[in-house]
């Protein structure tokens, strides 16, 4: 396990951007405790339905907010309304984390009595937080599903990977490694190629697979878009159309939790995804979550790539690794990151989308 520094990454420890916290169908009014960017959370839904994101410590005496289940604060249920009591002594905090009630004494509830309270999205039934170490608004929106809400779409349940010991960084390098595809998932890659625009970036690849095995041999195509550094939407046309989600968000400096997703087109055409269809998709779900299992193994047991010795070949680690700086770093420096970053690259040796299936895109080398 290294560290963000080690990976030369920038300035923060921890990036920029909207990173999955939950399980939207886990959060309820029973406040739960969780760990992400070093730092230690409450999460609960309100009685409105709406989702709170607090920093977990009491202004008061340092009580963890959520780390409770024997004071008769947290039997009666800590969550009121949108607000939350803290289980020693009960100060209540409303969902903008401000104190609004100190049930005892007579004095006015002084202004420090707030915690910090977290710009929260639910989406593609997920929770969502956006982090900055600079404190600015959003400055990109999560890529959205559209067929997300689609009932002949069956929707998988989230698997809840935990966490892994190794940095988002080499997580991320997945997205540039050509390489890996034949060894590790038993590919066969006929094209490959990545393009970088800013905060996004994409990887289109299309051959054969020997886990995700298409009917009839025809091509596996994926395209997979990370949009910022934390989401990764990935469009399967294959055996079924699908796509895969996965989400992973540094829970300390050299760690992540890791989710995975997959929704599938019903194969029949109902208007309605069937019993049978959502049952084809679990397993659909679990033939891909093998494929990632695959990637996993790895990366629990590998030593930090601080610095590879890339060869030719290989694709374009550099430049993804450089575009992922932009998270790690001031805003305003951004433009000046990217700049040599922005481009469509294809390996040496391998064959770019374009010259397969006669899409268009601009190409260069690795
Ligand atoms: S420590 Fe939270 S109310 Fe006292
Ligand atoms: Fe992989």
């Amino acid at each position: 396990m290294a560290t963000s520094k080690e990976y030369g990454l920038g300035t923060f420890d921890f990036p920029r951007g909207w990173f999955m916290v939950a399980v939207s169908s886990k959060v309820g009014n029973t406040p739960l405790a969780v760990r992400f960017f070093g730092q230690d959370f409450a999460l609960y839904r309100g009685k409105s339905g709406r989702v709170v994101l607090l920093d977990a410590y009491c202004p008061h005496m340092g009580t963890h907010l959520a780390r409770n289940t024997t004071s008769y604060v947290a039997q009666d249920g800590a969550v009121e309304d949108d607000c939350i009591r803290c289980p020693y002594h009960a100060w209540r905090f409303g969902p903008d984390g401000k104190c609004n009630e100190i049930p005892y004494g007579s004095g006015p509830i002084p202004p420090a009595a707030k915690v910090k309270s977290w710009t929260v999205q639910e989406h593609l039934g997920a929770v969502f937080v956006w982090h900055d170490p600079e404190g600015g608004e959003p400055d990109y929106e999560l890529a959205n599903i559209p067929e997300f809400d689609d009932p002949s779409w069956a929707i998988g349940e989230y698997d809840d990977l935990g966490i892994v010991n190794c940095h988002t960084q080499e997580i991320m390098d997945n997205i540039t490694d050509v390489a890996h595809f034949g060894p590790v998932h038993g590919s066969l890659t006929k094209y490959f190629e990545n393009e970088f625009k800013d905060h996004v970036v994409t990887q289109r690849m299309g051959g054969g697979h020997r886990t995700l095995v298409t009917e009839g041999g025809a091509m596996l195509e994926t395209e997979a878009v990370y949009t910022g550094p934390s989401l990764l939407i990935t469009k399967m046309l294959g055996m079924h159309e699908s796509y895969i989600i996965i989400a992973h968000t540094p829970v300390d400096d050299g760690s992540a939790y890791v989710w995975h997703n997959l929704m599938v087109k019903s194969p029949t055409g109902a208007a309605v995804a069937t019993d049978a269809d959502r049952e084809g998709a679990r397993q659909y779900q679990a033939m891909a979550l093998a494929a990632f299992a695959q990637d996993f193994e790895v990366w629990k047991h590998k030593k930090p790539c601080l610095k590879g010795l890339f060869v030719q070949g290989d694709g374009p680690f550099n430049k993804q690794r450089e575009w992922y700086r932009q998270f790690y770093n001031p805003r305003a420096q951004r433009a000046e990151l990217l700049k040599n970053v922005n481009g469509v690259y294809v390996a040496k040796g391998m064959r770019g989308k374009q010259a397969v299936v006669g899409t268009p895109s601009a190409t260069a080398d690795a």
